[in-house]
């Protein structure tokens, strides 16, 4: 891992003043007994459908890229979220999702990404508090914060498959010296929930949860939110999770609008396919606002 020394923190004086918002909004969430919304943006579509949403129901939301969305929109994707956010009327950030490479990272926050999910999950236990560790003391130091994970989550993301046979989930004990020798804002438990489409009806482990929310200070995230039925998603919030992180679940929904597009009008525009895609997202995005408890949060 490349070291990064201070110099760093020169460019990042700016984000200070964007006062963590998304340490404020996870932790309104946690005292609302609500979570927020955090959405898996790959273009403008996706961010335009998602803070309409959000606006129609006034809820706070949070705008996540990952960072094979980053490496195919670069700078103009990340700016083009950050306008969205700006004009938005309702509390918004922008947020890298599961980042394990300092580079990307610094990149990110460089270009104007202030809340970072720094992801060490696939590291030994030792390597990944090391390493989240040393980047929320960069991170930090220049004005943003850090979401991280303690165990190991399983499925797919963006078409890449994390292990299944080494599943790990979040051990309360560790959780809390985690975050302390961390310092970390966010911690993304791992208690049965997957990335992906759950193969099987998934089994979510709430004693855990609970005991992991009794020892931990910081807000507590759960990922994998797509296919989570609803009363599942209400034991989370009630045992503790402050922010879900969704993804499957709207990508599938614009893949499928477009191919209905197509194949009901072959010679379809482009603009008609963009309008319906927004639309369907957006309804999507909706349904997962109202079970998160976040309507009239903004
Ligand atoms: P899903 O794709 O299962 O919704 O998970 C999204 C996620 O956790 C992104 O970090």
């Amino acid at each position: 891992m490349k070291q990064h020394s201070p110099p760093y923190r020169k460019n990042f004086q700016w984000i200070s003043k964007m006062n963590r918002k998304f340490e404020i909004l996870l932790k309104n969430a946690g005292e609302g007994n609500y979570a927020i919304p955090s959405f898996n943006i790959y273009n403008l579509e996706g961010a335009t459908a998602v803070i309409k949403a959000a606006e129609e129901l006034k809820s706070p939301v949070i705008l996540q890229i990952l960072p094979t969305a980053l490496e195919t929109g670069g700078a103009p994707l990340v700016q083009m979220c950050l306008e969205i956010v700006k004009r938005s009327k309702v509390p918004a950030t922008v947020h890298l999702d599961h980042c394990s490479d300092p580079d990307i990272i610094f990149t990110a926050m460089a270009w104007g990404i202030n809340s970072i999910m720094v992801d060490g999950s696939g590291m030994s236990c030792e390597e990944n508090l090391q390493f989240t560790r040393e980047m929320t003391l960069k991170i930090k130091a220049a004005g943003g914060s850090v979401e991280a994970e303690l165990g190991k989550m399983t499925g797919e993301e963006d078409g890449q498959t994390l292990s299944s046979q080494e599943e790990l989930m979040t051990d309360p004990d560790k959780a809390a010296d985690f975050v302390d020798q961390t310092g970390i804002s966010a911690l993304a438990v791992c208690i049965g929930n997957i990335h992906g489409k759950y193969k099987n009806p998934p089994v979510l482990d709430f004693k855990r949860l609970k005991e992991i929310r009794k020892r931990v200070s910081v807000p507590l995230v759960l990922h994998g939110t797509s296919g989570l039925p609803e009363e599942m998603i209400q034991m989370a919030m009630d045992a503790g999770i402050s922010k879900f992180n969704v993804n499957t679940e709207l990508r599938s929904i614009y893949l499928k609008t477009m191919a209905s597009c197509f194949s009901s009008d072959p010679g379809v525009e482009l603009v008609t396919i963009m309008k319906k895609s927004i639309t369907a997202m957006k309804e999507a995005a909706k349904d997962k606002i109202r079970l998160f408890r976040s309507i009239d949060k903004a």
